[in-house]
C-alpha cells in the first residue's frame, strides 16, 4: 500500500536550475533554498560540485553553501562526481552528498566522460572517503537514459540543454536500458554503503505501465528509430528489478515530466512501497530552447496530490508555492506546476 509518509526531496536549486543558460547570482539561490525550507523541506539538493565547464550555472557551490551554512535541521545533499568534487564540497561544509552513476554506458559517458565501471569506482572512492567523515553518500542510477553526442544533438534539439556537456563525438547509439542494468547499478551504489538510491527517469519517457515485452512504438525512442522492446518505458518492470536487490526503505524516485508521466510514475512507486521522491518547485529544469526537454516532476503538484490522498509531507502547500513563485519571477518564467499555477488563480 502507499506509505503514511513521504519524504521529499527537493532538487530545484540543482536539478532546476543546472540547465539555465542566464547565470543566476548566488543570492536568488541561497533566497530560493531558504524560501524552500520555510516550506517544510527537509532535504533541499542545494547544488554540484561538478567541473565549471560541464555546468557554469552551478560553479558557485562553495558559495550556495556558505549562503546556507547558518540553517539548521535540514539536509542539503551535493551532487559529486569524484573525489575532487568531494573534497571541495566538504571543504565547503557539505555533510551529505550525492553520486551519480549511470545504467546505461554511453550516457555514463556522455554525462560523466567516462564508463559505468569507471564511475561506479569513483563512486566507491567517495563513499570510503566518505565514511571517514561520516558524510551519508545518496546514489543516483539513472535509467532510461540516452547518449547524447554532437550529431544527435544537432538534429534533435530535444538534447540542447539537457545536459551541459562536451559531447563525446560519435560514441555509440544506445537507447534502451534493460531494468537488469539499472540493478545491477543500484546493487553496487547499494553495497557500497549509499544511504539512497535514487532511480532516474531523466528525459521521463517513462510510463506506469507492467508489460515490458512490447515497444509502444510512440516515444522519443521510437521517434529516432529505435525500438526498445517496451522495457525502456515501463517503470514498474525496472522497479520490481531493483526491488529485488535493494531493500525498498532505500529507494527513491525521480521522474522527469518531459511526457507529462512522473505524477502517475510517481504515483505507481508509491503504490509499490517507495516512500522517498524527488522533485522540483514549479517543475523548474529542462531548457527554454529544449523543445520537450522539461524539469522534474513539480513538487507543489506533488505536495497537492498527496495532501489529496492523506499522506502526511509535513510541507505548507502555500509556502512552496511562494518559493516557486520567487524563482519564476527571477527566471521571467511561467510555472510548470499545474496546482500552483490553478491556485494562484483562486
Ligand atoms: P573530465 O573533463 O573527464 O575531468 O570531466 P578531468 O578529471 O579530466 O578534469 C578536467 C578538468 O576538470 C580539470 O581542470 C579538473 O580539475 C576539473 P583543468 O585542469 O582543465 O582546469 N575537474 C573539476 N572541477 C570542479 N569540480 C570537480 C572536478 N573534477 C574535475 N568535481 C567530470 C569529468 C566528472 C568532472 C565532468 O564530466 C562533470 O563535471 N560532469 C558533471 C555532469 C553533470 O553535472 N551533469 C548533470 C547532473 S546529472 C543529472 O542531472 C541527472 C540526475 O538528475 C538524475 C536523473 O535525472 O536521472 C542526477
Ligand atoms: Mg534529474
Amino acid at each position: 500500500g502507499i506509505p503514511d509518509f513521504v519524504k521529499i526531496v527537493e532538487v530545484g536549486p540543482r536539478d532546476g536550475l543546472q540547465n539555465e543558460k542566464s547565470i543566476v547570482p548566488t543570492d536568488v539561490k541561497v533566497e530560493l533554498i531558504k524560501l524552500l525550507v520555510s516550506s517544510g523541506l527537509s532535504v533541499i539538493e542545494a547544488t554540484s560540485f561538478v567541473s565549471p565547464k560541464w555546468v557554469p550555472q552551478l560553479a558557485d557551490a562553495k558559495d550556495v553553501l556558505e549562503g546556507i551554512q547558518d540553517v539548521e535541521g535540514v539536509s542539503f545533499p551535493v551532487l559529486t562526481p569524484n573525489l575532487k568534487g568531494f573534497e571541495a564540497a566538504v571543504a565547503a561544509g557539505a555533510k551529505e552528498v550525492a553520486v551519480f552513476p549511470a545504467a546505461s554506458e554511453s550516457f555514463s559517458k556522455a554525462n560523466l566522460n567516462s564508463g559505468i565501471e569507471d564511475n561506479l569506482a569513483r563512486c566507491r572512492d567517495i563513499a570510503s572517503a566518505s565514511r571517514s567523515y561520516s558524510i551519508p553518500v545518496r546514489g543516483y542510477s539513472f535509467h532510461f537514459s540516452i547518449v547524447t553526442c554532437q550529431s544527435l544533438q544537432k538534429s534533435y534539439d530535444i538534447f540542447r540543454g539537457f545536459l551541459y556537456i562536451s559531447c563525446v563525438v560519435g560514441c555509440p547509439f544506445e537507447g534502451h536500458v534493460a531494468p537488469a542494468k539499472v540493478a545491477y547499478v543500484a546493487k553496487a551504489l547499494n553495497e557500497m554503503g549509499c544511504s539512497e538510491i535514487s532511480l532516474g527517469d531523466t528525459i521521463g519517457v517513462g510510463t506506469p505501465g507492467n508489460v515490458s515485452s512490447v515497444c509502444c512504438h510512440v516515444c522519443f525512442f521510437s521517434y529516432i528509430g529505435f525500438d526498445c522492446s517496451g522495457a525502456v518505458c515501463t517503470v514498474v518492470p525496472m522497479l520490481e528489478a531493483v526491488l529485488d536487490v535493494v531493500p525498498v526503505d532505500k529507494l527513491a524516485v525521480h521522474f522527469h515530466d518531459t511526457y507529462g508521466q512522473a505524477l502517475s510514475n510517481t504515483l505507481i512507486s508509491l503504490q509499490m512501497g517507495i516512500s522517498v521522491v524527488d522533485s522540483s518547485v514549479s517543475g523548474l529544469g529542462g531548457c527554454p530552447y529544449a523543445k520537450g526537454a522539461t524539469g522534474n516532476v513539480a513538487t507543489e503538484d506533488v505536495v497537492y496530490m498527496l495532501d489529496g490522498i492523506g499522506v502526511k509531507t509535513n510541507v505548507d502547500l502555500g509556502k512552496l508555492m511562494q518559493a516557486g513563485d520567487f524563482i519564476c519571477k527571477h527566471l521571467g518564467r511561467a510555472s510548470n506546476s499545474r496546482a500552483a499555477t490553478a491556485l494562484s488563480k483562486v
